[in-house]
């Protein structure tokens, strides 16, 4: 039998490059895809079996040509997941409409677009299909400062998460979401300068603050969400799906 074939959005950076490299690591052929050719194509270089390709999750027609490109290539297309996310801190009163519409074209409509082209395939092959999305805690609740785009977009996935599942299970098709705490990535440090900046602390300080929120005691690492993630992919959660899982050592308990 061929090698299974795993497609990651987003996988140039923090967590969807931990994502990328684990699945690589359980045996996977590994499409790594990202805005960010180059940074896609160094993570690939990393991992036994793989490639890279840019793509932009804005883009329906871009999402399609990958899945078709990776069916012709490969005739399988085994798991999906749809990392890629932007965030921007700043007030509530303060977000534009074209940053809101960003957030949600990447954060929302790029984890729908690319569900879409995986679906398509999935179904066409006939074969079982796993589609996991990378939500947050902030989908979950609202109460995080200075994210309200993001935080709408968010809850927006763990809705598109439940629809999926519903309407792709009498095909075989398993979609759930991974929802993260507090994970040391580019995207972190960005928000730490932001928050501190925002609340007139020092970056050190709120990311103390984000420790004692923890229960666990730690900044998550990327590695801890693509470990539930390779679970979510294998058969060990075959009965699982619809499902949002906190990945965040306790700092939101649902
Ligand atoms: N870091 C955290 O604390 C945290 C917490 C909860 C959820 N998340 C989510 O995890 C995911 C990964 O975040 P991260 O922390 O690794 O961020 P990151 O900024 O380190 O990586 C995000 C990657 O997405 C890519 N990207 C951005 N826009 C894109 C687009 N339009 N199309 C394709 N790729 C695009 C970027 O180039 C980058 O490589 C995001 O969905 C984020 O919202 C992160």
């Amino acid at each position: 039998m061929s090698q299974p074939v795993a497609a990651v959005t987003g996988a140039g950076s923090g967590i969807g490059a931990a994502i990328a490299r684990e699945l690589g690591s359980r045996g996977y052929h590994v499409v790594v895809s990202d805005i960010d050719a180059e940074a896609a194509a160094t993570v690939a270089r990393g991992i036994a079996s793989a490639e890279s390709h840019r793509l932009d999750v804005t883009s329906p027609a871009d999402c399609d040509a990958l899945v078709n490109n990776i069916v012709t290539a490969h005739g399988r297309l085994d798991v999906w997941v749809s990392n890629a996310g932007i965030s921007k801190m700043q007030r509530f009163v303060d977000i534009s409409p074209a940053d809101l519409v960003r957030n949600f074209e990447v954060n929302t409509y790029g984890v729908f677009y690319c569900g879409q082209s995986a679906a398509r395939a999935m179904i066409a092959l006939g074969t079982p299909g796993r589609i996991i999305n990378t939500a947050s805690m902030a989908a979950k609740q609202g109460g995080v400062p200075f994210l309200a785009d993001y935080v709408a977009s968010k809850f927006a996935v763990l809705g598109l998460t439940q629809a999926m599942a519903f309407e792709l299970a009498p095909h075989g098709i398993r979609v759930n979401s991974v929802c993260p705490g507090f994970v040391a990535t580019p995207m972190q440090t960005r928000e730490l300068a932001w928050e501190a900046q925002l609340r007139g602390a020092d970056p050190e300080t709120v990311k103390q603050m984000w420790i004692n929120d923890t229960p666990l005691g730690r900044l998550e690492v990327p590695e801890d969400v693509a470990k539930v993630v390779a679970f979510l992919a294998s058969d060990d959660a075959e009965f699982l799906t619809g499902e949002s899982i906190s990945v965040n050592g306790g700092a939101f308990m649902d």
